[in-house]
């Protein structure tokens, strides 16, 4: 039983997955972090992995960029494999004045300025938020390791180039950071009666023209692949 996006059979993903936007930060999480580790996912390059963390079974798998792209692998994961929670891991703009390049969010809620939520023929708006369970489980893992987090809202947007130039209004609002894909997912977990949480990293504060290298990307990275993995393993 594969689906049209992913190969696996039910039972090669384990009940959580890790969900970078890039199939080869999978493929960096895969080799470095898990064992027993045997990929699970080759379509489209959109590569999935599935092993152990600390003896505890964990799947990671790319979503590619934006909502539809994280929509569709998520519906799947949740659908047809039988996935319990998924931990997206990411990058985000900083908005609010005091996020600064390489903090890492929690995102407790997500607006979005997508249609995402218009499938669902609701008579009102939306609010697509975190699993509390997954949050606060994030949020004393990372008070556990001495890794200092902000929770608050994020903004999904459908576009990176964004001809309005409306950051400052969200900024108004105190929305944390931009990133294109946690709204399409808290919403397909609510629909499917599962758990969702993300994950992301400052990479650069489009307001202040500021941005990391790729080294301090790779290094902020990994502080935020240890704080999910070790989430995982107290689940
Ligand atoms: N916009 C959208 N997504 C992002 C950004 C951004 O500025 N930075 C990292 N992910």
């Amino acid at each position: 039983m594969s689906t049209p996006h992913l190969q696996g059979n039910k039972g090669d993903y384990a009940p959580v997955v890790l969900m970078p936007g890039d199939p080869l930060r999978a493929e960096f999480i895969a080799e470095n972090y898990l064992s027993d580790v045997r990929c699970v996912n080759r379509i489209r390059g959109m590569l999935g992995f599935t092993g152990t963390y600390q003896g505890v079974p964990v799947s990671v798998q790319g979503s590619g960029m934006g909502m539809p792209s994280i929509g569709i692998y998520s519906y799947e994961l949740y659908h047809e494999f039988d996935v319990q929670s998924i931990i997206r891991i990411g990058t985000a703009g900083g908005i609010a004045g005091e996020v600064k390049l390489r903090d890492v969010i929690l995102g407790q809620g997500a607006c979005t300025n997508s249609r995402y939520a218009d499938q669902y023929r609701l008579p009102g708006t939306y609010a697509p938020i975190a699993s509390y369970r997954l949050l606060k489980t994030a949020a004393d893992t990372a008070a556990e390791l001495g890794i200092p987090v902000r929770v608050g809202d994020l903004l999904s947007s459908d576009t990176f180039y964004d001809d309005a130039d409306s950051l400052a209004q969200w900024q108004k609002m105190h929305v944390l950071g931009i990133e294109m894909e946690a709204a399409a997912l808290y919403m397909n977990a609510a629909r499917a009666g599962k758990e969702a949480l993300c994950i992301c990293t400052v990479s650069d504060c489009p307001l202040r023209q500021e941005f990391t290298t790729a080294e301090e990307r790779q290094t902020g990275f990994r502080a935020m692949m240890e704080l999910a993995l070790a989430t995982v393993t107290k689940l």
